[in-house]
């Protein structure tokens, strides 16, 4: 791979979004450097901040910016004062929800592994989440989150469709990672109780023989979110709806540890998205005490997208050292715990410089 020219749009956010990005820009700046690369970043608004500054959630800059850009970095968005104002007419989470939709990012891709380091943060018996290595193949731009929603006279409704064209797209993306993997898809559905869930096991199980490497399984969602904590190893790559997988993904998050060390990646139709799969933690803002290493592992991924493997893995190896060396901000640290800036400047270091930086 030459040397690369792309631009990045950074969309902050809100809550602990600018102090997480940050780090992650610290650390592509460090691959930059080392690899001869120019990356260039653009700062653009989206969520809370954007409707403080605009009146919109997703301002049309913003929107233009992030349709000419090669990758956006995603920070967080959401704050507690649309949260328990179900009257509002404007929230964060629609400026999240458009961008997914303009871009097309049809397909969430959330890897969970058991860090062998951290096994004593999670709540879980060791012996059995360790060695748990799954990746969710999560839907983003169907099903109940776009379906029509509305009030009746004395209710409300939200429907959920999906169209074969939208399963038959991701699935081939979950097999395909499969291949790449221990070969094993599961599908979790409700198809005891949806036809949207019928549909989709009607549309994997015509799929299917296209991969004839790749075991498929079926799992209702309610056993899902029981075997996810039984027995996490028995997954590979889990392929599902879009509400189903958010839940799930969250549940996932506490066999590694901590929901702040957990990357995504969002990709679709046109630019795709980078970010960590938690939220904008307000009560953590400014005090340096939120974890970038989710960020910054979603920036590996953004490497990973630009065909720059050898680069990711070198930010997954300071990742690595940082664990191995305590170098973590308080909820996986508390005896001797670093700051958020602290934990990126260490690793962009290790990146920037190899081992001998340590
Ligand atoms: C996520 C988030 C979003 C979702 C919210 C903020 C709309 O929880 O990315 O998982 O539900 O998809
Ligand atoms: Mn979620």
């Amino acid at each position: 791979m030459g040397v690369l020219d792309k631009k990045i749009t950074v969309l902050a956010g809100d809550g602990i979004g600018p102090e997480v990005c940050n780090e992650a820009i610290k650390v592509l700046k460090a691959v930059a450097e080392r690899w001869g690369h120019t990356f260039t970043f653009d700062n653009q608004l989206m969520g809370a901040c954007a409707i403080d500054a605009t009146g919109n959630p997703l301002p049309d800059e913003t929107l233009t910016a992030c349709i000419n850009a090669d990758a956006i970095l995603l920070g967080a968005i959401g704050d507690p004062k649309y949260d328990n104002d179900p009257s509002a007419k404007v929230r964060p989470e629609q400026g999240l929800l458009k961008l997914r939709k303009s871009l097309g990012l049809f397909a969430n891709i959330r890897p969970v592994t058991a860090y062998p380091l951290l096994l004593e943060h999670s709540p879980l018996k060791n012996e059995r989440i360790s060695g748990a290595d799954m990746l969710f193949y999560r839907e983003l731009t169907g099903g109940i989150y776009f379906g029509e929603k509305g009030r009746t006279a004395d209710g409300a409704y939200d429907h959920c469709t999906y169209t074969r064209a939208e399963i038959e797209r991701i699935t081939h993306l979950a097999f395909q990672s499969a291949t790449t993997r221990r070969n094993k898809l599961m599908l979790v559905d409700k198809a005891n109780v949806l036809e949207t869930s019928r549909l989709w096991r009607e549309v994997v199980k015509e799929i299917a023989p296209q991969y004839s490497s790749v075991t498929v399984d079926y799992l209702f969602v309610d056993n899902a979110a029981m075997q996810l904590i039984l027995n996490p190893k028995q997954f590979d790559v889990i392929l599902t709806e879009n509400m189903f997988g958010d839940i799930l993904s969250d549940e996932a998050s506490v066999i590694a540890g901590s929901l702040g060390l957990l990357p995504s990646a969002s990709v679709g139709e046109k630019t795709a998205v980078f970010e960590p799969i938690h939220g904008s933690f307000p009560q953590a803002a400014g005090k340096g005490i939120a974890n970038p290493i989710a960020t910054i592992l979603s920036a590996a991924m953004l490497l990973e997208h630009f065909g720059l493997n050898e680069e990711a893995n070198v930010v997954k190896e300071a990742v690595q050292k940082a664990l191995e060396q305590g170098v973590l901000t308080p909820e996986l640290n508390a005896k001797n715990p670093s700051t958020t800036e602290q934990v990126g400047s260490f690793i962009s270091r290790f990146v920037k410089e190899g081992v001998e930086a340590l």
